[in-house]
């Protein structure tokens, strides 16, 4: 469809809404309409903030991407990645290292956020070499150029109820005068209709791609990580081909660089308890939503077992024979 003068000359309008996107499926339900874009919904400022990264974000072969549906540990995965590929030029266990500081959101941005169509890619293009980006497009929404420069890509999925759980704490707190119940939300996320969602479709794309190229995709579970993070450091390590040295890991990096990321830590540091930073392009959001229990399981405390069997059933159907389970 034709863009009008207006979207030529300024973009997309006040609302963040061009003609492309306001002819899109649009369902009510969250804190403002979604849309359906290229399979996966979005709010309409999203979706104009995508075909923004899409056509004009330029990757860089040894870009690192971390690609995350929401509420599966992006923060945890930011801090981690951030911390191993930057400890020769920051010391792990020193009084300035940046995560002391800094929110592990600021420390590693996104490329569609926050809403690229206002605030311009140019601060991606300026960070040194290797960039560490985050996302969370599903695989096929990325911008093409990543997968053909061959960019190494970490995806970090969760078990899909306590994403649910966590997800629906996180909804409350995006702006005051929005409530969604847990029964709305449980709704909501079984039809798939959840920002980036279905989730499904979101794990399917990066599981799949990651058996086709293992070198280039490291597909990891948050639960595993939670219950061995020692091992899953090492691993992210030799990934990102930073390994640990011998004389490192005797002594105790790898542990230190557990312990500085762990969400105890982080939870406690001022910087993330207190104040507030507008990540999403047009939400300030409290730095301490992003630090909540961190618990294993805690969609038991939340869920009843006929929703918990549910969303299981859904999930186990949607991922047949694709050999993962969530
Ligand atoms: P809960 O809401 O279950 O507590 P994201 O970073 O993708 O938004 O995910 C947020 C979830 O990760 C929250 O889950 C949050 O508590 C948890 N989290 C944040 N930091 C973490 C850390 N360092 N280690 C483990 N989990 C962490």
């Amino acid at each position: 469809m034709a863009q009008t003068q207006q979207e030529i000359e300024h973009g997309p309008s006040d609302e963040g809404e061009s003609q492309v996107v306001s002819t899109l499926p649009t369902r009510e339900g969250w804190w403002k309409p979604f849309v359906l874009f290229q399979g996966c919904w979005l709010t309409p400022q999203a979706a104009e903030s995508v075909k923004v990264a899409q056509t004009k974000f330029q990757p860089r072969p040894d870009d690192i991407i971390l690609a995350t549906y929401p509420k599966c540990g992006t923060t945890w995965l930011k801090a981690l990645a951030f911390t191993i590929v930057h400890r020769s030029r920051y010391d792990v266990a020193s009084d300035d290292h940046p995560l002391l500081t800094r929110h592990p959101q600021d420390l590693v941005p996104f490329i569609e956020m926050p809403y690229r169509y206002i605030h311009p890619l140019e601060e991606l293009e300026v960070l040194p070499t290797p960039r560490i980006l985050t996302t969370h497009l599903p695989l096929a929404l990325q911008p093409s150029a990543i997968s053909t420069l061959g960019c190494r890509v970490v995806y970090l999925c969760r078990e899909p109820k306590d994403v649910l759980v966590s997800t629906w704490h996180y909804m409350n707190k995006v702006r005051e005068d929005f409530h969604i119940d847990l029964e709305m939300t449980f709704e909501f996320f079984c039809e798939g209709f959840s920002i980036f969602g279905p989730i499904w479709e979101h794990c399917l794309g990066y599981w799949k791609q990651s058996m086709v190229e293992p070198d280039r995709i490291l597909f990891l579970k948050y639960n595993d990580m939670m219950a061995d993070p020692i091992k899953h450091v090492k691993m992210l390590a030799e990934f990102l081909q930073v390994p640990f040295s011998e004389e490192e890991e005797s002594a105790g990096v790898v542990e230190e660089v557990v312990r500085l990321c762990s969400f105890n830590n982080l939870k406690s540091l001022p910087v993330n308890s207190s104040g507030a930073g507008d990540r999403i392009g047009d939400l300030p959001m409290e730095n301490s939503a992003f630090f909540r229990s961190a618990k294993v399981g805690d969609w038991r405390d939340h869920l009843t077992e006929e929703m918990a069997k549910k969303l299981d059933s859904i999930i186990v159907d949607k991922l047949k024979n694709s050999g993962l389970v969530l």
